[in-house]
């Protein structure tokens, strides 16, 4: 995710400002700048890559003199990550200059309107979008902090903004809309920060900044105005974390971290594409003539996002009714792979860098596929040479275990198999209808199942001792049963095997002894008495069964004590939609069995955020 810092004081802005961005390095970026008020001009410093490259290109500050400053480090939304595109941007015209976090949704209509009144663009960003707006407000009114409540009001999305006016150089002006800044105040300075990792060091003492509300800072203080610009106060609060913990925002590790924030993330994949009840895949390109085209439909990918291909062939199938067949990455491309110009291959990728992914796409656009790419990674390779290319939008994933990518790569997988099935004419309109209207509540339905939190670490204090664990399950839940092994395997070091649980009894069954712990996912209803006789079969055997279900099956599960010991119950949900509710508890019961164990959680042996080797 992005990272914003502001300095108003009366020492040196930018060391300050690199020495904050730096704080912020480990939420992932692509780009940094920094903009320093002096003698009244706005003197700007961006560069790609790592801070230490936009240090470099200021001599550590000692080239950007002044008292009051912006500093960001960027991770690529709108546009590639390259110093054009790396933040502050300044307006058309050098008066006004911005850092923002987020994204404005509505960027393009606002650009159009900006174009009709002369500005100028130059580069791909919705930031510029911003900077421009504020500065057409400011030449209207001749009054910045007016001009940037103007602005606000008209932009759509997520954003944290940071401003600094040429005609008012020793002032920065901080707004924002569901994404984090806080005001942080010092002895005769002050800071905007967007995570208080980054002035930890300087002061403690923060003011929380509320959606809506404006922020003017200079060295001898802080003003709050509403929206409507009233002026209020508010008390200050005092940050108790140690760095370390506040980069994780206090939580104890990334991983429960990402796995908390996944609603959000998810709603930042949904929103930009389910607006008046319909699906708009954000100028894909992508025709309808094309997808009515489809005769079948490859998912390739490695992991985790493979084992988000297996969700998503059932909800495409049952959809769409398009053949759709997922095949690990790094057998797709030596398997001879039947393609036509009707064949869609869909890559999944947090990192968009995975080799064996790379090299998938690559063979089946040689035989003739289009492909169409679901990817956090703004600009990567996969990205770059799909023939389309859906973001997720999810921010940096820190933790080497995948969880929010997880999330949103099935959300928007969804959303294109509504697409799908809408252009192909399988869904029935009032039946589309419904399902967009509850696709949008998903972000809610998995914030609902976060409080399950605390009965998880209980219960993986008493399975967590075991060194081999079976997730099963039929259907769709067999395909939450293999990423719920994936990620205890990953994180916990339990060896850990999922199996279709109509296959026990064909050999696997033997490995069952007294208290061999196996997991059940039995949320899907219509095979729900299949299930349960499968865990009866291996409880019957010793197995200590825990049971992953709904609310509405909690008591026909929970009651069937020949077949469960241990029930967790999700809320319930549109079916089809369920796994992205049922995923989490298996998430943090990964989580906390590692918790237990004491491993390395976050950079567990062995493994790498991308495997960028085959
Ligand atoms: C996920 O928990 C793992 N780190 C791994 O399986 C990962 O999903 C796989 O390597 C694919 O990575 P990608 O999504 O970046 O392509």
């Amino acid at each position: 995710m992005c990272g914003i810092i502001g300095y108003a004081g009366e020492r040196e802005a930018a060391p300050i400002l690199l020495g904050g961005l730096r704080r912020l390095e480990y939420r992932g970026y692509d780009s940094a700048g920094l903009v320093v008020a002096r003698d009244g001009k706005l003197c700007i410093t961006k560069a790609a890559g790592y801070i230490s490259n936009l240090s470099e290109a200021v001599h550590g500050g000692a080239d950007l003199p002044g008292t009051v400053g912006l500093g960001h480090t960027r991770w690529a939304t709108h546009g590639k990550p390259n110093e054009t595109n790396a933040h502050p941007h300044i307006s058309d015209g050098g008066k006004i200059a911005v850092v923002h976090n987020g994204t404005i949704e509505n960027y393009t209509r606002l650009r159009d309107f900006l174009v009709s009144k002369g500005y100028e663009f130059f580069t791909q960003t919705d930031t510029e979008v911003a900077v421009n707006l504020i500065a057409y407000f400011y030449a209207e009114s001749g009054d910045v902090l007016h001009a940037v409540a103007s602005a606000a009001r008209r932009m759509e999305g997520q954003y944290a903004l940071g401003i600094i006016c040429e005609d008012a150089p020793d002032t920065i002006i901080a707004t924002k809309r569901d994404a984090p800044l806080f005001i942080a105040v010092g002895e005769r300075e002050n800071f905007i920060v967007s995570d208080v990792t980054a002035v930890l060091e300087h002061t403690r003492t923060i003011i929380r900044l509320r959606d809506y509300e404006i922020a003017v800072l200079t060295k001898d203080g802080v003003t709050l105005v509403t929206s409507e610009l009233d002026e209020f106060t508010r008390e200050t609060e005092t940050v108790g974390w140690d760095v370390s913990s506040a980069e994780k925002g206090g939580f104890e590790h990334f991983m429960i971290k990402e796995i908390t924030e996944q609603p959000d993330c998810v709603r930042a994949a949904l929103s930009p594409r389910l607006r008046d009840g319909g699906i708009y895949l954000d100028g894909l390109g992508i025709s309808d003539e094309y997808l009515r085209s489809v005769e079948r439909i490859y998912i390739t990918a490695c992991g985790t996002a493979s084992y988000v291909g297996l969700v998503a062939k059932y909800v495409v199938e049952k959809l769409a009714r398009v053949p759709t067949e997922v095949v690990y990455a790094s057998e797709f491309r030596y398997s001879d792979p039947i393609i036509t110009d009707r064949t869609l291959v869909i890559t999944l990728s947090q990192s968009g860098t995975t080799a064996d992914t790379i090299a998938a796409l690559r063979e089946a656009k040689r035989r003739g596929a289009k492909v169409l790419s679901i990817v956090n990674v703004v600009g990567s390779v996969i990205a770059e040479e799909s023939d389309w290319t859906l973001y997720t939008y999810a921010g940096p994933e820190i933790c080497v275990a995948s969880t929010k990518a997880y999330s949103t790569q099935l959300a928007l997988s969804y959303v294109v198999a509504l697409k799908l099935a809408q252009v192909r004419g399988t869904i029935e309109p009032e039946r589309f209808s419904e399902l967009l209207r509850v696709l949008a509540t998903l972000p809610d339905a998995i914030a609902a199942t976060l409080p399950l939190r605390e009965q998880i670490q209980y219960l993986a204090s008493r399975y967590a001792s075991r060194d081999n664990m079976f997730f099963i399950g039929r259907n769709v839940d067999y395909a939450l049963a293999v990423e719920g092994s994936h990620k205890l395997k990953e994180v916990s070091y339990i060896h850990s095997e999922a199996f279709a649980a109509g296959e026990l009894k064909h050999g696997t069954i033997a490995l069952i002894e007294d208290g061999t712990p196996v997991v059940t996912v039995a949320a899907y209803s219509p095979l729900l008495d299949k299930t349960l006789s499968n865990a009866a079969e291996v409880k019957s055997r010793g197995a200590r069964v825990l049971a992953v279900t709904t609310e509405s099956l909690r008591e026909k599960v929970e009651s069937n004590r020949d077949a469960v010991d241990d029930c967790i119950a999700i809320p319930d949900f549109e079916e089809l939609f369920l796994p992205s509710l049922a995923i989490i508890p298996l998430q943090m019961f990964a989580y906390y069995c590692a918790l237990e164990r004491g491993t390395e959680i976050d950079k567990p042996r062995n493994l790498a955020k991308s495997v960028t080797v085959e």
